[in-house]
């Protein structure tokens, strides 16, 4: 025989729909929200176009919609104007995100709520750490991380997710949730976190730009896949549940690496940037944004990754709900 007829397999929807290797499912999607400490904010962000920026008072507008997509949950983030040096709104129990979490678990216990843990949204020099002169205090930083954790745990948050990049804070995190009763209560570290300029619509969002430097000393350099299947596995060994690799698109290999390494859970989170340019290419009607959302996020899930957290998730969950792709 000359050549294989691999297109044989090909030749019918029947044939295709029997085949294929990846489906996607609505509840493998998580969707970032931010939680607004004002009052009457209901706000839908120019940089983001279509995500919600939301008050307490207010949550419930976007609860419906959560609950009518029947996605996998949603990851929370404060937006404060209450900053200082230390962070210390965020440790606050009767803080935004603490609040949202309680209104959340009341309005229905099956909305899975992740709390993203860091000081950027909260420090009036907007760096993930507490500061010593110009310097992160990696140490100091991880004890109030641990504080926010906790705060949040208490407030009924189902995972604890710190985002910072600081070394140990899962180990640290670990013990004092553990110390308070809360052994049961996840942390999802972000372990591999790329220094990464898709950020930037997230930090237009959560007012977070650092006031000088930029976050090279803690989030990871892109270049380095060695190190960040180093990171993981340090966090796996102080106590991470699951791990939480970003951005998404440009660490497919990482994720597929990662997947054959380690038998722990994935998620893979499809940042604002790369949010962003598919939401501004689609405005300008360059490429079918439908078509294209759920060919990133099938090629994320066929590099390894369990879940997705993605400012896709309503619409996606809309598409693959309506029809199959
Ligand atoms: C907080 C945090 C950031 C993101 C998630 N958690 C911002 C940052 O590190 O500057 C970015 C996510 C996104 O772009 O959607 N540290």
């Amino acid at each position: 025989m000359e050549f294989k007829r691999l297109r044989r397999l090909r030749q019918t929807k029947a044939l295709r729909e029997l085949f294929c290797e990846t489906r996607l499912n609505s509840k493998e999607f998580i969707l970032p929200l931010f939680i607004d400490d004002g009052k009457n904010v209901f706000e839908r962000m120019p940089g983001l176009d279509g995500i919600v920026k939301v008050s307490v008072d207010r949550l419930q507008e976007a609860l419906e919609e959560v609950k009518k997509a029947d996605i996998g949950g949603l990851i929370l983030f404060g937006v404060t104007s209450q900053k200082d040096e230390m962070g210390s709104y965020a440790t606050r129990d009767d803080g935004a995100v603490q609040q949202a979490i309680r209104r959340i678990k009341e309005y229905s216990e099956d909305i899975l709520v992740l709390a993203d843990v860091c000081l950027c949204e909260y420090t009036s020099h907007g760096h993930c750490g507490i500061l010593k002169g110009d310097k992160i205090d990696n140490d100091k930083t991880i004890e109030v991380l641990s504080r926010i954790a906790l705060s949040y745990a208490k407030a009924g948050a189902d995972i604890i997710c710190p985002s910072d990049m600081m070394d140990g804070r899962v180990a640290a995190i670990r013990k004092k949730l553990d110390s308070h009763g809360f052994e049961y209560v996840p942390i999802i570290p972000y372990s591999a976190k790329f220094a990464s300029s898709f950020y930037a619509p997230f930090r237009e969002v959560a007012n977070s730009r650092p006031a000088f430097g930029d976050r090279k000393s803690y989030q990871m350099p892109y270049q380095n896949k060695r190190e960040a299947l180093r990171e993981i596995e340090a966090d796996i060994l102080e106590g991470a549940d699951a791990v939480i690799i970003k951005p998404a698109l440009t660490s497919l290999d990482v994720v597929s690496a990662a997947r054959e390494k380690f038998n722990i859970p994935i998620i893979a989170y499809n940042v604002s940037g790369e949010y962003a340019m598919v939401k501004s290419a689609g405005k300008l009607g360059f490429l079918n944004e439908e078509e294209v959302v759920i060919e990133i996020l099938t090629a994320i899930k066929r590099a390894g990754a369990d879940a997705i957290i993605t400012y896709h998730a309503l619409e996606a969950a809309k598409i693959l709900n309506r029809k199959e792709l």
